[in-house]
């Protein structure tokens, strides 16, 4: 897609979309105006007539509109002004564009929402558009003869001045929206599709291309590495385990460096403790927090950010193979410590245990883990919120700030040390289950138990990072969530 901004009127483009955003119970903003003024004040009768109400997803669709050059004018509800956050408008502007982004080779163009640049200003408004262009016209086609969903052929941002930094900020709207694409897409791709070895091969591929050192670490080195929990869950498997490192290193030997570390069970049977199927359907989307951790270092290396950031993703396939592993069976991770197994569906935290400790013996300073990691947190937290988990409030802090700066819905959970008394084992260092209640919370307090004093925020991503089914705003699949949080953290906090 080609990206300009212009400072030519939107009633004098030539394309064959134009979409402007208005707002409810409000005066119309001066853009708007001038598209009224231009229409013969059409909108002002459409408004009386209540047929333009600015509710948030609105969609009218006004063609052939004598006084403006372009071939349609789609207007879409913002909702009142009191209630735009980036997440209304995101949505807002999605349902608009996945509406249009049905046929090949269309022309968009698209007025600046001026509740955005007033409130954020103009570059910030620029990366929203072109960040959420790109990813609303890329749909769920992977396996489909008809595609829903097309690239636009031009995209015209209207009434901007095309300065260096205006330019700057479209760029990073793309590099943002194609990064959550990817991740979306690695997510959406079947699980004989994308599997240790396979997603081990695209990291790699997409990583030589931007020149980011990457290592893969294989069966061999991963024993090498004392990896012994997540062997253990790759062992009912015929598909042999991977870990990925990526290092992008910007910021030189003084800055600090930020460790990323992602969840890849590129499919969770639940293994011996075996799922049912509604249970399983959506697991082939369990690698979700590796597939962020790659988009959002190779974002961040695309953006020639300058920071360290090194990713890890720990890539398993959990199943229920001869050589599983069992109830009772107790491993040894990477830090040494012993686990019994009381059930084999809690095979995340294996992944992220000798991960995070492997991130630890790296010298990395500060630390954020992604995964899929617990029902329990979307029964706590629902389908659309972050759960974050940390040993350091200050670097919590910085998490929940950029993510909240890039409107994604997050929340803090309690940490308290009682729920790790639930972990005691009877037979090794520690279980890798606690009760049913709080489930989130233990699984979390497992993870501590790995990062040593290391400043870690964990994520669980398990509810947001996959819809079931598609939305006016959205595909199903993939997400992409945090994705944008985790660019935004790497650039202002460390
Ligand atoms: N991958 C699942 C968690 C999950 C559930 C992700 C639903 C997305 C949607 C994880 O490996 C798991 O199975 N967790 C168990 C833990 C339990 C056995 C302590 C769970 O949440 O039931
Ligand atoms: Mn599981
Ligand atoms: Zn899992």
């Amino acid at each position: 897609m080609k990206f300009s901004i212009t400072t030519t009127s939107s009633t004098e483009v030539k394309v064959n979309w134009l979409v402007a955003g208005i707002s409810e119970n409000d005066e119309f903003s001066p853009s708007l105006q001038r598209l009224d003024e231009a229409l013969g004040g059409s909108l002002s009768r459409m408004r009386e007539r209540e047929d333009l109400t600015g509710k948030a997803g609105e969609i009218s669709i006004l063609g052939d509109a004598p006084g403006l050059e372009a071939d349609r004018l789609l207007i879409v509800g913002l909702g009142p002004a009191e209630k735009q956050s980036l997440q209304e408008l995101r949505k807002a502007y999605s349902t608009a564009i996945r509406k249009i982004a049905t046929k090949e080779k269309q022309s968009l163009g698209l007025c600046t929402p001026e509740v955005i640049v007033t409130a954020l200003g103009e570059p910030v408004a620029l990366e929203f558009l072109s960040d959420t262009v790109t990813v609303s016209c890329s749909g769920q086609g992977l396996y489909q003869d008809e595609k829903s969903r097309y690239p636009f052929k031009e995209v015209l941002i209207t009434e901007i001045e095309a300065n260096k930094e205006n330019k700057a900020a479209v760029r990073r709207g793309v590099i943002l929206g194609e990064a959550v694409n990817l991740t979306r897409e690695l997510v959406n791709r079947h699980p004989d599709d994308i599997y240790p070895d396979t997603f081990a091969q695209r990291a790699a591929d997409e990583a030589a291309d931007l020149g980011i050192r990457g290592e893969i670490f294989d069966e061999e080195m991963l024993k090498d590495e004392k990896m012994g929990a997540m062997l253990a869950v790759s062992q009912g498997s015929e598909r042999p385990p991977r870990m990925v490192v990526l290092k992008y290193n910007g910021g030189g030997k003084e800055a600090p460096t930020l460790g990323l570390v992602g969840k890849g069970v590129t499919f969770d049977s639940g293994g011996l403790s075996l799922k049912t199927s509604a249970g399983m359907i959506t697991m082939k989307s369990d690698m979700a927090g590796a597939a962020t951790v790659l988009g959002a270092v190779l974002a961040i290396a695309k953006l020639k950010l300058p920071v360290n950031v090194v990713g890890y993703m720990g890539l398993v396939e959990n199943m229920t193979g001869g050589a599983a592993y069992k109830l009772g069976s107790v491993l040894t991770a990477r830090n040494g410590k012993t686990i019994e197994i009381h059930n084999t569906d809690a095979e995340g935290r294996l992944v992220l245990a000798d991960a995070l400790a492997f991130a630890v013996d790296d010298k990395v300073d500060k630390l954020v883990d992604l995964a899929t990691l617990t029902g329990a947190c979307v029964i706590a937290l629902g389908n659309d919120i972050v759960g974050a988990f940390s040993n350091d409030q200050p670097w919590c802090d910085s998490v929940l700030k950029s993510a909240r700066e890039q409107g994604e819905d997050i929340w803090q959970m309690p940490m308290y040390d009682y729920f790790a008394e639930q972990l005691k084992s009877e037979f090794a260092d520690c279980k890798n289950i606690g009760s049913r209640w709080g489930g989130a919370i233990t699984a979390a307090k497992f993870l501590e138990q790995f990062v040593g004093e290391t400043p870690w925020v964990h994520l669980d991503i398990a509810g947001p990072s996959y819809v079931e089914s598609s939305s006016a705003q959205r595909d199903a699949g993939g997400t992409g969530v945090m994705v944008r949080a985790l660019v935004r953290l790497a650039e202002a906090n460390l």
